[in-house]
């Protein structure tokens, strides 16, 4: 008896600390990221499967800066350069509802990420081992920038980071 109601009382505890996540979540993300929950479900599932992409990239520039395989490393920051949303074929439509939904910021941030994706590139092919660690720690930062101000809904740790900002001021 005393076992289950210590079970019961954690539960509850558990489910209103769940629903608290939530309902500060939600309000975050309705702040925040307004613009990519507006996004059509086409245009959404194209940006997730580019992030996949964009991850799977990052992962792979890790054996190839230790092992010094520039040529790899020049591949995939082609690819990466290439391949981010806003540098695909979409129909005129889709890249018109992209500016449209999406604010001044956004666009910014993947330019300079594109940007930065041209520079390790460029060092790759340079053959220049401190110039690789340096944009790619560059752009690991530019994942984080952009995620901590349109992506809390998937990566809430930003959003209690930012709200911790918030408090100390
Ligand atoms: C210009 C902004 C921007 C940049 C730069 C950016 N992301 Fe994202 N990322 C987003 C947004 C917005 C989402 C949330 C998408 C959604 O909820 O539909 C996201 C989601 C993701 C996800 C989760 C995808 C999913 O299945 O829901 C991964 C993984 C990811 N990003 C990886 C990366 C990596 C790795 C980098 C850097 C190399 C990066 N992102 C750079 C905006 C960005």
């Amino acid at each position: 008896m005393k076992l289950s109601a210590s079970i019961i009382l954690f539960t509850l505890v558990m489910i209103s600390s769940l629903s608290y996540g939530e309902n500060s979540q939600n309000h975050e993300t309705k702040k925040v990221n307004s613009g990519i929950e507006s996004l059509s479900p086409e245009l959404r599932d194209l940006l997730q499967k580019e992030m996949a992409a964009l991850q799977h990239g990052m992962m792979s520039i890790i054996p190839a800066y230790i092992s010094g395989n520039w040529g790899e490393i020049e591949h995939i920051a082609h690819k990466m350069e290439r391949s981010y949303i806003l540098k695909k074929n979409l129909t005129e439509e889709q890249v018109k509802e992209l500016h449209d939904s999406l604010p001044e910021s956004f666009i910014k941030q993947d330019q300079y990420f594109h940007y930065l994706s041209g520079m390790l590139n460029h060092a790759a092919k340079n053959k220049k081992a401190e110039l690789v660690g340096f944009y790619f720690s560059k752009l690991g930062e530019s994942c984080v920038n952009c995620h901590r101000q349109f992506a809390t809904h998937k990566f809430p740790a930003f959003t209690a980071e930012t709200s911790q900002l918030k408090h100390e001021h």
